[in-house]
């Protein structure tokens, strides 16, 4: 049984034999969620305040290594890092695929690695966080390669992000079973209502809401 368990804005929590966390933006999040429970792995998109947040602090806390790009692990210091590309890895036992996305990934407005996206398969489920991007052809591409997608994580904030039609693309796509939405709501400029993205997405794929804080099992 894999549990994900939304901790606000594009956070999250993969629960089964292993305990990862994804983008843990904690501090200065106002729909923020501490992760629960004792953290294996965390897995960053891109160098973004809102994504890199406290991973720094909770790998210190937990003795959890970080995994993001390579450029992107220089920057993070006293802590076990897995400074990856775009490709597949086995980490810690898990196996990651860290996908592109299309966006930006900088610190204090320095250009810091590429922005990225996880596949990662958790006993026997399949699991993909789409970073911040927008959508792109070639995610019709993860799904030949590494589908069936249990679970699809996809903003639909728009402004920085795909907005609900951009992200039901995505679903179209993607294939998932479920598709989760986040990045919205958190901040003014990505006030959007999720069932938007449900009824857009239709009958494609189920699309379970969650509230932060809210789990639902795969
Ligand atoms: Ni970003
Ligand atoms: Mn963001």
């Amino acid at each position: 049984m894999v549990k994900v368990r939304y901790l606000g804005h594009s956070a999250f929590q993969i629960v089964g034999s292993r305990n990862v966390v994804i983008d843990p933006f904690i501090s200065g999040n106002p729909q923020a969620v501490e992760p629960e429970g004792r953290i294996d792995l965390i897995l960053v998109t891109h160098a973004h305040g809102d994504h890199l947040g406290d991973a720094a602090k909770l790998a210190k806390e937990h003795g959890a290594p970080v995994v993001c790009m390579y450029d992107i692990a220089q920057h993070i210091h006293g802590v076990q890092t897995y400074g990856m590309n775009y490709g597949p890895a086995k980490i810690e036992g898990l196996d990651i695929v860290m996908v592109p996305a299309w966006h930006s990934s900088s610190i204090n407005g320095q250009e810091i690695g590429n922005p990225a996206g996880y596949i990662v398969e958790m006993d026997g489920k399949t699991i993909y966080h789409a970073g911040d991007t927008f959508v792109f052809g070639d995610m019709a591409l993860f799904n030949e390669l590494y589908g069936p997608i249990d679970a699809a994580l996809l903003p639909i904030g728009g402004y920085f992000t795909m907005g609900p039609r951009e992200a039901a693309k995505a679903v179209e796509l993607l294939k998932p079973k479920i598709a989760i939405p986040m990045h919205y709501n958190t901040f003014p400029p990505i006030r959007q209502d999720p069932k938007e993205f449900r009824r857009l997405v239709g009958d494609m794929a189920e699309v379970r809401i969650l509230k932060p804080g809210e789990e639902t099992e795969l």
